[in-house]
């Protein structure tokens, strides 16, 4: 990273054990307008630079603070495997120097699909593509996380061919989406244990939920989308489910919950 950045806190070195080692931390301070340029960090002068030093996440060894954010690029296939000019597009963020890089949000069931060209980790055709990516962003020494989501009621039927299903028949787009029973429902939690399972063996090393955004998780955790009277009718009933299942199914990845700080439009 060679551009000075804006950070909003300022960083600073804490000591810890015996001594021995300087570790960095974020210390929370008020912010001063006064003089802005108290809170740029540069690559180029000496000061300490939390984004550049190294993170450790469970056995993972982020080579710095940077992590790419998941990104619709829907430059897959029609049935969700990766494609070269995929690749290539995350190679180049890897090559950049981000630690961490996040796919777009990859579906785990083809009812939860909302792109014609969106990635998918719904079946094992899937897996030598994802392999592919995994080992070119791991040859420019970067990690990468798959996300996985079920877009629910926002996915679009012209592109799955499915009705899109959801907690509760609230319409979206004009169009009604089928509500979930409760046995469904926990298929979909499997789904996604299983779609991470899949990811890891093809060698992802980070999982990421995507619960943000008004996609399916999202429409559980909200009481504008969610009105049922069954278990899920507790609001972190699908999310706690999921995050189980998922830890259950690849123990010794870390995951990602991806949520969102305030209700949108859909
Ligand atoms: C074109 C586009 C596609 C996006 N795709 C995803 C996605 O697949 N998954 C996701 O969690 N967020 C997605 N986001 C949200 C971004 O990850 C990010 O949170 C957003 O662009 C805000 O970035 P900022 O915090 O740097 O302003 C997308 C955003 C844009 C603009």
């Amino acid at each position: 990273m060679t551009a000075t950045t804006r950070f909003p806190h300022r960083p600073t070195p804490h000591r810890t054990g015996g001594g021995q080692q300087t570790v960095l931390a974020l210390e929370r301070t008020p912010r001063r307008p006064a003089d802005p340029r108290e809170d740029v960090i540069s690559a180029t002068t000496n000061r300490p630079v939390l984004l550049a030093s190294p993170l450790r996440v469970g056995r993972l060894l982020l080579r710095n603070r940077i992590v790419a954010a998941p990104m619709e690029r829907n430059y897959g296939t029609r049935d969700g495997r990766v494609t070269e000019r995929y690749i290539a597009y995350l190679r180049a963020r890897a090559a950049g120097g981000a630690a961490l890089l996040f796919t777009e949000a990859t579906y785990v069931r083809p009812d939860g699909r909302g792109r014609l060209f969106q990635l998918g980790a719904h079946a094992d055709h899937v897996a030598p593509g994802l392999r592919a990516l995994c080992d070119a962003v791991h040859g420019e020494g970067a990690l990468l996380g798959v996300e996985l989501n079920h877009a629910g009621r926002v996915a679009e039927p012209y592109v799955s061919g499915y009705q899109p299903v959801a907690p509760s028949p609230v319409p979206y787009a004009g169009r009604v989406p089928r509500e979930l029973s409760t046995d469904e429902t926990a298929q979909i939690v499997h789904a996604f244990a299983v779609a991470a399972r899949r990811c890891v063996d093809a060698g992802a090393d980070v999982v990421g939920l995507h619960a943000a955004h008004g996609y399916l998780i999202h429409q559980f955790l909200s009481p504008r989308t969610n009105h049922r009277t069954d278990r899920y009718a507790d609001p972190v009933r699908f999310v706690n489910e999921v995050i189980v299942a998922v830890r259950h199914a690849v123990p010794d990845a870390p995951l990602v919950l991806r949520i969102s700080a305030m209700e949108g439009g859909t």
